[in-house]
C-alpha cells in the first residue's frame, strides 16, 4: 500500500491500493487495507494527539496564570470543575449495566460501548453522589477491548465499579426482584424517584435503537419491573427519547444532588441541545475522547500522589 501527499501543505494522503487478491471485492479490500494502515499508524497518531493535548493544556495553564498575575477574575471557560470529588456521598443505589448484548453490536458500537463505560466511571468519581456499579456479562468483545486497547485503565481496580463475567446478579435464583427496576424507554411506567436500597438496571448496548423493546422484553421474561425516565414530564424534547447508557447513569447520579429530575436533565442534557437532537442515541465512538477520560483519570491520580 503506497501513500503520497495530495498537496504541499495538507496532510491528506492519497492511498494507492495494492492489487486486489482474488475472491475479495474492491470495497472489502479497501476495508482490509484501511484497517492495516490504521494498525500501522495508530501509535504514531496517538503520540501526535497526546502531544497536541499536552500543548493545549500548557497553553491553557499559561492563560490562567496570566489572569491570576493580573489579579483579574477568571472567565467561566477557564474555571474547571473538580475532576476528582473528594466529598462524595453514597447514593445508596446500585446500578447494573447489563452488557449481555455484545453480539448485537458492530465493532464501532463495541468501541462506543467501552467509551460509555469509561465515561460512566468518570461521572461516578466526579459527581457529588456515587453508586455501586456492576458491569455484568462482561465476557466478550467489550471485555476484549478493555483487555487489549484499554489495558492502562486498570479497570479491575476502579472504585465502586465491578466487572463480572456472568449475569447471575440479574438472573440468579436468589435475586430479590422486588428491589430491581430495569430502565427502558419502551414503557409507559414512569420512574418517579430513585430509592436507596434499589438496584437499577441499564441496558449496556449501543444500537441506535435498532432493537426496540430489547431490554423491555428481557425484563418482562425475567419478571423484573420496567420504568422509563420522566423526560416528558420535565424537559421538551423533539422526538426520540432513548438516551445513551452513559447519560442515563450520569442523570441518576446527578438526581441525588437535590432529588430534582428537572435540574438533572437540564444539567446533563441541556434543553437547547435536546431540542436540536433528532436522536439522543448518538454517542460518538470517538476513541480520542475515551482516551481523554482515561488520561484525566490518570492525571488525577498523579495529582493525588503528589
Ligand atoms: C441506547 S439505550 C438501548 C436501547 C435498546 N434498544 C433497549 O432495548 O433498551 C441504553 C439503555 O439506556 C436506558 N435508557 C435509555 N433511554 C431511557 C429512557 N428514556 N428511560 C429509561 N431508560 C433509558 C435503557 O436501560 C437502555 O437499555
Amino acid at each position: 500500500m503506497m501513500t503520497e501527499p495530495i498537496g504541499k501543505n495538507t496532510e491528506i494522503k492519497r492511498i494507492t491500493l495494492p492489487p486486489i487478491p482474488d475472491g475479495i471485492s474492491k470495497s472489502q479490500w479497501k476495508k482490509i487495507c484501511k484497517r492495516k494502515r490504521w494498525e500501522e499508524t495508530k501509535a504514531e497518531y496517538s503520540k501526535v494527539r497526546r502531544d497536541k493535548r499536552k500543548a493545549a493544556r500548557a497553553k491553557r495553564r499559561a492563560i490562567i496564570q496570566g489572569y491570576l498575575d493580573r489579579g483579574e477574575e477568571l472567565p467561566d471557560e477557564y474555571k474547571s470543575t473538580p475532576k476528582l470529588n473528594h466529598n462524595q456521598s453514597d447514593s445508596g443505589i446500585k446500578i447494573i449495566m447489563d452488557c449481555a448484548f455484545d453480539e448485537l453490536m458492530n465493532d464501532k458500537e463495541i468501541t462506543s460501548m467501552t467509551t460509555q463505560i469509561t465515561r460512566s466511571y468518570a461521572s461516578n468519581r466526579r459527581e457529588n453522589h456515587y453508586a455501586d456499579i456492576k458491569i455484568t456479562s462482561f465476557n466478550k468483545r467489550v471485555k476484549a477491548r478493555f483487555d487489549k486497547e484499554l489495558k492502562s485503565s486498570r479497570y479491575e481496580t476502579w472504585d465502586h465499579f465491578e466487572f463480572l463475567p456472568d449475569d447471575s446478579l440479574i438472573t440468579g435464583k436468589d435475586v430479590d426482584k422486588s428491589k430491581m427496576i430495569y430502565l427502558t424507554a419502551d414503557t409507559d411506567d414512569t420512574l418517579e424517584t430513585l430509592e436507596p436500597g434499589m438496584t437499577y438496571i441499564v441496558g449496556g448496548i449501543v444500537d441506535k435503537n435498532r432493537h426496540k423493546f430489547l431490554c423491555y422484553n428481557k425484563a418482562k421474561e425475567l419478571g423484573i419491573r420496567t420504568k422509563r425516565l420522566p423526560i416528558d414530564e420535565y424537559v421538551k424534547i423533539s422526538s426520540v427519547k432513548v438516551l445513551t447508557t452513559t447519560h442515563v447513569i450520569h442523570l441518576m447520579l446527578k438526581y441525588f444532588d437535590n432529588k430534582d429530575w428537572k435540574e438533572a436533565f437540564e444539567s446533563i442534557l441541556p434543553t437547547r441541545k435536546l431540542e436540536d437532537w433528532d436522536t439522543i442515541d448518538k454517542e460518538d465512538d470517538n476513541v480520542e475522547k475515551e482516551q481523554e477520560v482515561l488520561e484525566v483519570e490518570e492525571s488525577d491520580e498523579e495529582k493525588e500522589q503528589e
